[in-house]
């Protein structure tokens, strides 16, 4: 038996039954697969639903306001996923006359989708024979043919390419890539892959020649910057202080608290002597640290925050003209960052509290 064959037939056994595999709308699989780009499927559900609820054709997509979308979007991160959405649903509006196209070659065209999105479009809403490579295609094929070729350097790339869509099964791509990618994902997985009861057993090149675990090999990035950004909690009368990011930075045009970012960590004793805190902040401030520093990792950078309430009243001396003061009932209508919306998920108590005084 085939390859394929195998693979359809484990898949059509133990596949995922997932929402957007009941359907071949192009428009509801872009949805999808743009949601599920560096997400896991638990964690891009719960999206996947409210954004098919609040906009069930791409005309409405088109015709929403940004906010409206990254309020949506809030919690998912890399936000210019959201913004080349918008983009793509009003070319598909203005240029192809609001059907959105199931081909690989149109789908291409639009912003946000690259050669996987394009295949995955293509091949599960029309069957156009383009094999899709994401991690776990990699994944699978270079186990099953014992590829040490990094998958991230030209050659590897192309080669990859080639050999996916050489293993496609032309007359059920669509359910070919659907399984490849569960294969990947349930059973060949990247920890603990599930090697004693796997149907490749025999075939499959790592396995026999036991090196699975050192698969696929990836040539390292030039490494991250770390950056320390420092949060300050600001209520005045039922109001709080929140910042709007601008351009040429990470998270453009979210809402945030107004912070100083600085190159190394501080401690709050050095926070409060750097020129940019003495500039906005009266010497007699007094900080309330709350909770622990937390990591956000992006893809090219660390971000470490800290978060203060600020606990006296004018401890504030000017303000830049990005910080505006919210009324606290407002501040879930602001589309804001994964950092600052997890923060206040965990810590509605401190404003909440405010609230009763
Ligand atoms: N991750 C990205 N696209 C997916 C899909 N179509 N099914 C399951 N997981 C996915």
């Amino acid at each position: 038996m085939s390859f394929a064959v195998k693979l359809i037939s484990w898949y059509r056994e133990k596949g995922r039954d997932l929402p957007w595999r009941a359907t071949h709308d192009a428009y509801i699989i872009w949805l999808s697969e743009i949601i599920l780009q560096q997400t896991r499927v638990e964690q891009g559900m719960p999206y996947f639903h409210r954004f098919v609820e609040a906009f069930p054709m791409v005309t409405k997509f088109a015709e929403a306001n940004e906010e409206d979308i990254l309020r949506l979007w809030q919690g998912l991160g890399y936000y210019s996923r959201a913004r080349n959405m918008h983009k793509a649903a009003k070319m598909v509006v203005n240029d192809f006359q609001g059907i959105f196209p199931n081909t690989y070659e149109e789908a291409i065209r639009l912003p946000g989708v690259g050669e996987y999105t394009a295949a995955a479009i293509a091949s599960f809403a029309s069957n156009e024979a383009k094999a899709v490579v994401d991690g776990n295609v990699y994944r699978v094929l270079a186990r099953y043919f014992g590829i040490k070729e990094p998958i991230n350097s030209g050659h590897g790339k192309k080669m990859f390419a080639e050999i996916a869509q050489e293993m496609l099964d032309g007359e059920n791509p669509g359910i070919y890539n659907q399984a490849i990618m569960d294969f990947g994902a349930l059973q060949c997985k990247p920890k603990n892959p599930l090697c004693a009861d796997c149907i490749f057993q025999m075939e499959c090149v790592a396995f026999q020649e036991r090196f699975v675990d050192v698969l696929p090999v990836k040539l390292k990035g030039k490494g991250s910057r770390n950056r320390y950004f420092h949060y300050f909690i600001i209520m005045e009368d039922e109001q709080i202080l929140m910042s709007k990011r601008g351009l040429g930075d990470v998270w453009t045009n979210l809402y945030e608290f107004p912070m100083i970012e600085t190159a190394e960590d501080r401690s709050k004793l050095d926070l409060m002597t750097e020129a940019d805190f003495t500039e906005y902040f009266e010497e007699d401030t007094v900080l309330t640290i709350v909770g622990k520093q937390i990591k956000h990792v992006l893809s090219h950078q660390n971000i470490y925050a800290r978060f203060y309430v600020v606990g006296n009243p004018h401890a504030l001396k000017k303000k830049k003209k990005s910080w505006n003061y919210h009324y606290y009932e407002k501040i879930d209508k602001l589309a804001k960052h994964k950092l600052i919306f997890s923060f206040l998920e965990k810590n509605e108590h401190l404003i909440s509290a405010k609230q009763l005084e």
